[in-house]
This record gives C-alpha cells, structure tokens and sequence, in this order.
C-alpha cells in the first residue's frame, strides 16, 4: 500500500486511487488517524484533477460503509427515493413521497434542513402540528412497510465520513468539486437501502448550480456513479430561476405541497412533482410506461389514495392529519403586507436566489446550523413568471408579524420582480434528462 502523501501526490499529479485505497483512506478518517491537513491536500488534489467513474464509486460506497446502512431486503418492493439538489419554494418531496407510495412503490426518504437560501424538507414537514421528524431505525422500516413511506432526517451514524468531510470541504474552498459533491450526495442516499434513485438537478439562479454546463457534468456523474453502485438512477435537470410553486416559507410551503393532491397547487409545482414520480413509478417497476405511470398517477389522486397515504404518513410520525385537508391548521402570522408592482407589463424573471434570502431573514431559513426556524412566516406569489401585471397592482405578500422585518422584506421581494412591456416565451420545466 502507497504511503498518505504518495496518494496524494498520485492525485495531485492526475493519477488514480484504487478502490482499497480510497477505502482505507476514508476509513483512517473516519477513525481519526488521518488529520484534516492530509485530508484537505488530498480534496483539494480532487478538487483540480476529478476522479475517474471507479473512483467516484469507490468513495461513494467507502463513504456511504463508514455508517449505519439500512437493510431493507424483507420489504416488499421496490424501494425507490428522490432527491434535489434544493432551490427556493421546493416542497416536492412532501407531496411525491406518499403519492408515489400510494401506487406501490416503497419510498424511504431521508431529508435535510434548510441551510443558505434554500429550505429543506425537514423544516417544512415540523411545520405540521406535532410532526416528528426523528425516528429509530426499526420505526422508520416500519413506517416504509405499513405506510409506505417514512420521512425522516438524517442521524448522526449515517455517513459520518460525509459529515466531517463536508465541515472540511467548507473551510478548504472544495465544496464545488463534482466527485466531491457526488460522492456526499449518494453516500447518504444508498445507505437508505434503495434501489433506485431519481434525480431533480436544480439549474439557475436559485440552484447550487447556476448554468447548465455545470448541472449537466454533475447530473451525469451523479447517474453514472449511481449506477456504477449498482443502483437504478435518472435525473431530471429543472429550472430554478424563479421559485417553484406560489409559497416560500415553512407551513406555507407544506399546505402548497398538499393541494398537489388535491389539484389545486400551481402548473410548475404540479408539473415538477408528475415528471419526478413517472420516473419513481418506472424504477420502481410498477409502470412499464410513462403514459402507463402517468395514468397510474391520476388514478391515485381520482380515488383518494395519495391523500389517505398522506394522512396516513402525517398521522404515523405524529402529526395532525387534518392538516391535509385543512391548512387553516399549520402555523400562520397575524399580518400580510402587500409587495406591489413597481410598474405595469408582463413579470419576467423573480429572482430565486434573492426571494430565498429574503426568506431566511425574515426567519424562515436559517444561515448556522444551529439556528431555529419560525414555521409561520414566508412570501405567498400573487404573480408569477408570464403573468401580466398593473403598476401597483399586489403581485405577492409578506407574511410576518415582525413589522420591521416585514416592510425589508417587502423591499426585497419587490426588487427581486423584473417586469417589461412584452410578454416572455413559456418554457417546459423540465431542460433534459440524464440516463
Ligand atoms: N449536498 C450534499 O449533500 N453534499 C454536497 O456536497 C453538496 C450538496
């Protein structure tokens, strides 16, 4: 075996790890044996040189084996899980999970908080009255048995080589690197016991990846690695240059997910949330087809499954069921301050990455991990991209009972509209898709 510092000189030089070197890397650091400074050299050598797809693999699986990796085998079914690579607005896991479940698919999802300008499942989900996010290990397979799915956040034996490599990528300046990133991504996936994983690669001013070059590498490593695991995967690259959906903001945004159900959410939210469960449907070889998934999806909401599924998933974790059907049930602030439009036209753009920020000032994100988030507070779009719209007209609202808070980000959210006089191209939300 080559020495610490003749591996990274290897790396460094544009030469390749063997897969029982980046296992027995991983493994002295997450024993501790192997200091951060060897390990920090070594990311930033993959940083500038990549890694080949053997050696994405072997650090994926390396990373995912230094935990906990759930056995699911005596489930029936296919389990299949879908995961996004966050943008501003995203509540699409709270919907697809038990609509996808609803049609015989086992979904075990694992989810993340909120952290910069983009939400997380896990915060919208606490939301709910009651709702618990923290489960054991034997809870959660039941959940994924009985129910059909269970959704949960992320304990600390999941991956734990992932958690301290991540604190290092962030003070090393290595956290955009693509094997890096693929690797984190799917260590924490596959130890969910999947066999299959859907992709929503987020592309735009609101995405971890803001152009389509960029996206496209990561979503095709992030396939290829995958299946290199030996793992079904596809990925979905999507826009995210304007929020998904009408809401941004914690029970905003859980309410908005559940009238997905009850075909009252908006076209891009619904539009986003179909496309990514026909392709769980289709891995999870409950649907030879898309049409056939498709038709499967509709029949779902037509005869009351997907509800009941998500009634049935609220109620299991300890939530409030009504608040499905309900959503005058979530937390919800006094006050509503009106954003209005700085002049007339068609609206444009609304810039996601500002509106996100936005967000996490007024207190529904947070910028530490540490922070707590106010369920209640968040924006309501009145208007959205290819909507015509009158000076002054309302084109979305504050909620928040913190005036100060309110009237900034008011300010924000308004400077965040773009609006001219024609009226914009529509565009499908979908861009392409990886195999
Ligand atoms: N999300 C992750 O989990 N890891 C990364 O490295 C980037 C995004």
């Amino acid at each position: 075996m080559r020495t610490v510092p003749e591996l990274i000189a290897c790396k460094r030089d544009g030469g390749a790890l063997s897969a029982e070197e980046i296992q027995w890397l991983i493994r002295r650091y997450t024993d501790g044996t192997l200091p951060d400074y060897q390990m920090s050299a070594l990311a930033m050598a993959v940083f500038f040189q990549g890694m080949s797809e053997e050696e994405m693999v072997a650090l994926t699986l390396a990373m995912r084996d230094s935990g906990a990796v759930l056995d699911l085998g005596h489930v029936p079914g296919r389990k299949v899980d879908k995961h996004s690579t966050g943008g501003v607005g995203d509540k699409v896991s709270i919907a697809l999970a038990p609509w996808v479940a609803a049609c015989g698919v086992r979904v075990p999802m694992v989810s993340g908080r909120g952290l910069g300008h983009t939400g997380g499942t896990l915060d919208k989900l606490e939301a709910i009255p009651g709702f618990s996010v923290n489960t054991t290990t034997e809870r959660f397979i039941e959940l994924v048995a009985t129910v059909g799915t269970g959704m949960i956040g992320q304990t600390k034996d999941v991956a734990p080589a992932d958690k301290r490599l991540y604190a290092l990528r962030d003070v090393t300046a290595t956290v955009e690197s693509v094997p890096l990133i693929v690797a984190s991504i799917l260590s924490k996936k596959l130890a969910e016991g999947i066999d299959a994983l859907v992709l929503d690669v987020k592309v735009g001013r609101g995405a971890f990846m803001k152009d389509l070059d960029r996206a496209r590498t990561l979503a095709s490593a992030l396939v290829r690695t995958a299946k290199g695991a030996g793992k079904d995967c596809v990925a979905l690259l999507t826009h995210m240059d304007y929020p998904l959906g009408f809401t941004v903001g914690n029970a905003l945004e859980t309410a908005e997910a559940f009238a997905i159900l009850h075909r009252r959410a908006p076209a891009d939210l619904t539009e986003c949330t179909v496309e990514l469960a026909i392709e769980m449907l289709v891995l999870g070889h409950v649907a030879r087809t898309r049409d056939e998934a498709r038709a499967k999806l509709e029949r779902a909401l037509d005869d009351g499954s997907a509800l009941a599924t998500a009634r049935r998933m609220v109620q299991e974790q300890g939530g409030d069921p009504r608040v499905v059907d309900d959503p005058s049930l979530l937390p919800a602030t006094k006050t509503r301050t009106p954003i209005r439009a700085r002049s007339a036209g068609f609206v444009h753009g609304i810039d996601a990455l500002e509106v996100g920020l936005a967000g996490v000032a007024l207190g529904a994100g947070r910028t530490r991990s540490e922070d707590s988030v106010d369920p209640a507070v968040g924006f309501v779009l009145a208007k959205t991209v290819g909507d015509a719209v009158a000076l002054d007209e309302v084109v979305a609202w504050v909620h928040s009972d913190d005036e100060a808070r309110a009237l900034e980000a008011a300010r924000r959210v308004g400077a965040a509209f773009s609006i001219a006089s024609d009226k914009p191209a529509t565009r499908p939300l979908v861009i392409e898709r990886v195999e």
